[in-house]
């Protein structure tokens, strides 16, 4: 889909459709000025202003557009970039829906960031989980171009919002394609090659360590979790640096990408199995975040590592019981085969560690028990040092993204003890997701990390109306936006 700034006149514009947004109350928008449309359509019922709501109309008196689309936007005093860039998602989907190919949208008033997020909601929902249905009517209905109209609003700016929320939507969506992309067409090396792929495309330097040089550096914990499946390992290097300034900071993002996990040994039941494709979410999201940093080009050096493997029962799977010895020279217990993120990122995080990151943020679908906890509307997130947690969740926030922060009191690492090594990869039943922390932790400290458990937030199990089912992409709206308010 095409985005844009639209500067003619709004009468003249010959588009399939024009929107407008109205609210509950308060001042109508200008286009409904000229007649009573806007009046008629409140007192039929069929349209209060409700947020999301949408009403139609064809042939719009005074107007060259083919349709005026009216979306409610709610209560004006409580609109904000959060209901814009819904909002956006609701209007490119109800657009597409009825075949419309061209729009214009029409705000009377709107920043830079309502421009940005409505952009990055219409973007976001037009994408679809349909790659793979051959039905060839699934191509009829496309919504080809979005234009912004903002008069009145200073059209250089405007056009640099929408090219923003350009990139970064569309570096959601790159997120999701991985994550769609089924486990027997996405393994870990076609991960890799995804990744390497995307980084020539935006001019980023990629390496990638394969199984034989994870073995020489000591990758014990990685390649455990690996030696099950047919599929080998990688570690993908994305690298953005940033030339000849004086900064220093160096961030690290680090994905969990796990092509498919059965749980190993630990194997999981087969009920929902399927769904274990989306255990590369963390992946997608520093592959989605590295390729918008590359173009939006923020002020500081990041990395991004992808630790990918796939979790398999074999006669080479590893066991519960098994000791391996990590990067970082820790031994580990392991206790349950199905713990195998933890085991993965603690390589990562290491890796990352002696190559320079001065803070680290992992993404990882990590644990189930953080759905329990928190449902699905909050990214579960930890933190060995809060000031870069504050910076983060301010971020998130500008972005859009909602996080909730669990605790890390000490008396919770006393959940990991191993009889045998030096701990074991699981804690007991209770505090899942925080003991699962506590073990990354202890492979991060004592650089500055923030970890994601986004288990709970990166799969949507029925459509919204502003966004399909399937996977949303969570964590690259604020990987992207902490690395642009980054201040030495
Ligand atoms: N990938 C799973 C976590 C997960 C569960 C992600 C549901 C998405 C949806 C992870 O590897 C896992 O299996 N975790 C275990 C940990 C347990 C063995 C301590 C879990 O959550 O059950
Ligand atoms: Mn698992
Ligand atoms: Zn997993």
């Amino acid at each position: 889909m095409q985005v844009q700034i639209e500067t003619s006149s709004i009468e003249k514009i010959s588009a399939d459709a024009l929107a407008v947004i109205a609210f509950e109350s308060g001042s109508d928008p200008k286009i409904a000025e000229q007649s009573g449309w806007l009046a008629d359509l409140r007192s039929s019922g069929e349209f209060t202003g409700k947020l999301y709501e949408t009403a139609v109309l064809y042939r719009p008196e005074g107007l060259a557009a083919k349709r005026l689309v009216v979306v409610g936007g709610g209560k004006k005093e409580k609109f904000s970039q959060v209901e814009a860039r819904r909002l956006g998602g609701v209007l490119a989907r109800a657009l597409k829906s009825k075949g419309v190919r061209t729009a214009v949208l029409v705000l009377d008033e709107g920043d830079e960031t309502l421009v940005s997020a409505v952009v990055e909601g219409a973007i976001l929902g037009v994408w679809e989980a349909d790659k793979y249905k051959t039905d060839p009517k699934k191509n009829e209905k496309h919504l080809d171009s979005l234009r912004i109209a903002v008069p009145g609003g200073d059209q250089q700016n405007l056009a640099r919002a929408v090219e923003k929320g350009r990139i970064v939507a569309e570096a959601q969506n790159v997120s999701r394609d991985l994550v769609n992309e089924p486990p027997n067409r996405l393994t870990p090396a076609t991960l890799a090659e995804a990744a390497e792929a995307m980084c020539a495309e935006v001019g980023l330097e990629c390496e990638l360590l394969d199984e034989g040089e994870m073995a020489k550096l000591g990758m014990g914990a990685l390649l455990g979790v690996a030696q099950g499946s047919s599929n080998p390992p990688f570690l993908i290097v994305m690298k953005y640096q940033l030339a000849g300034t004086g900064v220093k900071d160096h961030l690290a993002l680090v994905g969990k990408g796990v092509t498919f996990d059965t749980g190993g040994i630990s194997i999981k039941p087969s009920e929902g199995m399927e769904k274990m494709k989306y255990d590369m979410a963390g992946a997608g999201a520093v592959i989605g975040a590295m390729r918008a940093i590359a173009q939006l080009k923020p002020a500081i050096t990041v990395t991004g590592y992808v630790a990918t493997v796939e979790n398999m029962v074999s006669g080479n799977a590893q066991r519960p019981g098994d000791i391996v010895t990590s990067l970082s020279g820790k031994t580990i217990e392991v206790l349950n085969t199905d713990a195998e993120g933890r085991l993965i990122l603690a390589d990562a995080v290491t890796y990352a560690n002696r190559h320079g990151a001065t803070h680290i943020i992992d993404a990882a679908t990590l644990t189930g028990a953080i759905g329990v906890a928190l449902g699905h509307h909050n990214i579960g997130a930890f933190t060995n040092d809060q000031a870069l947690f504050d910076r983060f969740l301010t971020s998130a926030r500008t972005a859009g993204e909602k996080a909730w922060q669990l605790p890390m009191d000490e008396e919770y690492k006393d959940y990991l003890k191993s009889a045998f090594a030096d701990l074991p990869n699981i804690g007991g039943r209770y505090g899942g997701s925080i003991t699962a922390a506590w073990f990354i932790r202890e492979f991060a400290d004592p650089t500055p990390w923030v970890h994601l458990d986004i288990a709970s937030t990166a799969w949507l199990d029925d459509a919204k109306a502003w966004m399909a089912k399937g996977p949303t992409g969570v964590a690259v709206r604020s990987f992207v936006q902490l690395a642009l308010d980054w201040k030495p």
